[in-house]
């Protein structure tokens, strides 16, 4: 290992690879849902997650609307500062939460959703345009190295809006 070169753990080499391709992919895509699509797959083939996909802010009065997921079906409809999800848009910061029954307001989708983060993505002037959401069957499954290359994937976003 080089000088000052830090050994990188085996999810963190998945998520470069993920990230890589994630930028390829979007590289020449103009259309959101179907970079949003392709995205939640590339997550959900390479870390087999419960459930992954994107809510996207719609409507009037704003809410978040299903967007491109990969997973079991789920909520359709989440108004602003409801459950993680909602909580993550009102406070546009991303939310790990190691154990969903801890969190109050959390909205079980699934009842085999155990742990669960929330990323919001934003357009070019930094205003919450949707928000990634990953649900894991276990506990405590995401921390600050998922936080890190999630919010590198969500900002690839940014030129889409
Ligand atoms: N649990 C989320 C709702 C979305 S589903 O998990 C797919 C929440 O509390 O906002």
């Amino acid at each position: 290992m080089e000088h000052g070169e830090e050994k990188k753990s085996p999810r963190q080499r998945m998520y470069e690879e993920v990230l890589e391709e994630a930028t390829r992919l979007m590289k020449d895509e103009t259309d959101l849902i179907a970079a949003m699509a392709n995205v939640s797959a590339l997550l959900k083939e390479k870390f087999n997650f419960w459930w992954v996909g994107f809510y996207r802010v719609q409507g009037k009065p704003k809410e978040l609307v299903l967007g491109p997921f990969q997973g079991p079906p789920a909520c359709t409809h989440i108004p602003y500062k409801r459950g993680v999800c909602g909580t993550a848009w009102e406070k546009q910061m991303t939310l790990i939460v190691p154990n969903v029954e801890e969190f109050p307001g959390h909205i079980a989708c699934s009842l085999y959703s155990r742990s669960e983060i929330v990323v919001p993505v934003f357009d070019a002037q930094q205003k919450v345009r949707a928000v990634l959401d990953i649900d894991s069957d276990r506990l405590n499954t995401f921390d600050t190295l998922d936080k890190k290359y999630l919010e590198k994937i969500c900002r690839l976003f940014k030129n889409l809006y």
